[in-house]
């Protein structure tokens, strides 16, 4: 049966090799005229892209100051900074030349430029989004999605909290796809990138209520084909269809595709978790998750062990044994095995982290926003529940 949905994708998508190079003639297009180039560490500079993107604003007659320096689990701290050097300089764009923390960050400083007062309050909750400055994106990192979600991920440092709030007004005016930027990922990053697009699909996927038949299929398809091209990438990381297959991918998983006509957003618990012990130990969000999932699904199944049995057999090719729980671990086993064939952590131990129980109990305690919330629609979760899942994956 089908819900009622609103799907509102307004995000312009130019996707090829070169494509960068239209970066200044898009700006243009949207009559602005100062833009903030915002990127990361090294990887954007080292390629040449930043290069290239710089000349091609100077070609379009743009005026630009540049921002690097966002690094994975992007900082309060330096949200601040671009906030004041863009009403210091007169910005009127925003440029991501990166991943999910580079555009995630973009959209912090857009929503700090939009309104008076402290960008954290609306991470935290306290108050709402009226607007964003416009934001574009030059995406090098097929993952997180941002460049065409309405999410942002933000880390303070106060506290180590990692925070995610959602809105319309951040989505993309543009975002600019090569495929072959993602050339240079370490391979621990494109598997990283994988788990996460897969991620975004299956918390839309395992929810309680209704589905349409339609999405479910697409889900299922864009769940193969990221797998499939996992292997393809883990053997020729410059494999282009391999590549562009993962880009498209991170875009689709995370604009609203896969869930749309389904009763509920989806579940969300394993990203909620997630982001705790990012903002905790600063692991990479895609390993992150992988760690994490096998428990939650090993936790939840019994909720309705027919669904897991269906991805199962859909997404893993499984044959099916007709009975549902048997099924059910077969599929959990099967995504297990496949994040350990892709290098990717399935448990704490692997991804490196051995929290206290004191830890854990601080990371259930942040993910309950302090006893404001519980978790999760495919089984509602509670603090105690989320300890028992941690301490299954420690
Ligand atoms: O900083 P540089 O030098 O660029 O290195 C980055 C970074 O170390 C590197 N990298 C990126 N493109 C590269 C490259 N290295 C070589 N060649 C390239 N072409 O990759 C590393 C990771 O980058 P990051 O942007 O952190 O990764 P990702 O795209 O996975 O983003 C992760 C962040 O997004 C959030 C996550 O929580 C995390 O903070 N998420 C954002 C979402 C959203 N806005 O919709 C949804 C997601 O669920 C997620 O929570
Ligand atoms: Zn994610």
């Amino acid at each position: 049966m089908t819900t009622d949905f609103t799907y509102y994708t307004p995000t312009k998508v130019i996707f090829g090799k070169g494509a960068e190079r239209q970066v200044g003639s898009l700006i243009k297009e949207l009559h602005c005229k100062k833009v903030l180039v915002h990127y990361g560490s090294s990887s954007a500079k080292k390629s040449g892209l930043l290069d290239r993107i710089t000349e091609s604003l100077a070609e379009a007659g743009l005026e630009y100051v540049t921002l690097g320096g966002v690094v994975p689990n992007p900082r309060l701290s330096l949200v601040h900074e671009g906030i004041s050097l863009c009403k210091r300089e007169g910005v009127d764009f925003l440029l991501a030349v990166g991943g999910g923390s580079v555009i995630d960050s973009c959209k912090a400083i857009g929503f700090g430029l939009y309104h008076e007062g402290e960008v954290w309050d609306f991470y935290d909750e306290k108050r709402k989004i009226k607007g964003c400055y416009p934001i574009g994106s030059v995406l090098t990192l097929a993952a997180a999605g941002s460049e065409m979600s309405s999410s942002s991920v933000i880390t303070n440092e106060d506290g180590n909290l990692k925070r995610g709030i959602n809105s319309d007004s951040s989505r993309c005016r543009f975002s600019i796809m090569n495929p072959e930027l993602t050339y240079t990922l370490p391979s621990y990053q494109t598997m990283c990138g994988a788990v996460d697009i897969m991620m975004h699909t299956m918390e839309r996927y395992f929810l309680k209520g209704n589905t349409m038949d339609l999405t479910d299929e697409l889900a299922e398809a864009l769940l193969v084909t990221v797998k499939n091209n996992a292997y393809v990438l883990k053997d020729n990381p410059h494999d282009y269809d391999g590549r562009a297959n993962m880009m498209w991918a991170s875009s689709l998983s995370h604009n609203g595709l896969t869930g749309a006509g389904n009763s509920s957003p989806g579940d969300w618990a394993p990203h909620q978790l997630e982001h705790e012990m990012g903002g905790m130990f600063d692991v990479a969000h895609g390993a992150g998750l992988a760690a994490i999932w096998t428990s939650w699904a090993l936790y939840v199944y019994k909720e309705n062990p027919s669904r897991f049995a269906r991805f199962g057999k859909n997404v893993f090719s499984l044959e099916q044994s007709g009975d549902s729980e048997k099924d059910a671990l077969a599929a959990i086993k099967a995504t297990t095995d496949f994040f350990s064939s892709i290098e990717m952590p399935t448990n704490f131990k692997e991804l490196g982290i051995d929290p206290s129980p004191a830890q854990i109990e601080e990371m259930a305690e942040k993910c309950t926003f302090f006893g404001k919330r519980t978790l999760g629609n495919f089984m509602n979760l509670e603090k105690e529940d989320l300890i028992a899942i941690y301490k299954m994956a420690a």
